[in-house]
């Protein structure tokens, strides 16, 4: 079967209904995540804890292993905001093992906004322009983090340089890597430089990349209902969310390696 590079086709296929919550790890693999749907009313709430346990061991963060995502009353960390998070790949700045799957499970969803925005790496490398994925593969880009305590630090503690685009020694296959930011959000986690060039010159880039990450055939956005859970894979996509001013909105969320 030749796999689909167009992202709305990728996001029906990932669906997992339930009654068909044995396949996941195929459909995770074969699509790069997966949507687990709850069953009815007064069945068992999907247990995140027990879907991740078969995909690895937990990534600790400086907060612990499990995080709830939702807004905090004035903080100044994006996560734990309203705000749009853009595009990034997890575990950029984290020092230990890499994040291979990122677990999330909605307890409560906003009405509207707030969708998690999921763009594949695949569709990415396949729609991009050529002379853009030329440029990305001489380059590297620097992340400096801005949320102390978050992480967990490398002892060195050095900024890290991450080329955007890796060959995978796991999968084989090519990956992206990146942690696209606002630099306008003063919650922002972190900045981003290309290596070499001016701030102007690396705003260009970043955009260019955001630009085909958001294309509809690249990005699929997910609007959640409580009970789901999607798994994600951290080598095969790329993730971030939509904006929900005003909103409730909790995800509960176990990344292993
Ligand atoms: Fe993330």
């Amino acid at each position: 079967m030749i796999k689909s590079l167009d992202m709305q086709d990728i996001a029906r296929h990932a669906v997992c209904p339930p009654g068909q919550h044995h396949l996941f790890r195929e459909k995770l693999d074969e699509h790069g995540f997966v949507v687990l749907q709850p069953g009815e009313a007064g069945d068992p709430a999907l247990d995140l804890d027990a879907v991740m346990a078969q995909l690895g061991e937990p990534v600790a963060y400086g907060f612990g292993t499990k995080l709830a995502l939702q807004p905090q009353e004035g903080s100044g960390n994006l996560q734990f905001t309203t705000r749009a998070m853009p595009l990034h790949t997890d575990g950029l700045f984290n020092a230990g093992p890499q994040v291979r799957y990122i677990g999330m499970r909605c307890v409560a969803a906003p009405l509207t906004g707030g969708q998690t925005l999921i763009a594949s790496n695949a569709a990415f490398f396949a729609h991009a322009p050529a002379d853009l994925l030329e440029i990305l593969r001489g380059v590297t880009i620097e992340y400096r983090n801005r949320i102390p305590g978050y992480y967990r630090d490398h002892p060195e503690a050095g900024h890290p340089q991450v080329a955007p685009i890796q060959d995978d020694p796991v999968t084989g296959t090519t990956r992206l890597v990146i942690g696209l930011t606002d630099p306008d959000d003063p919650t922002r986690t972190h900045d981003a430089t290309v290596v070499g060039h001016t701030a102007k010159e690396s705003t260009a880039l970043l955009g260019r990349i955001r630009a085909v990450l958001h294309q509809p055939r690249v990005l699929y956005a997910h609007t959640w209902r409580p009970g789901q859970v999607i798994v994600q894979d951290n080598r095969q996509v790329v993730h971030g969310r939509a904006a929900f001013p005003g909103q409730p909105r909790k995800l509960v969320r176990l990344s292993v390696a």
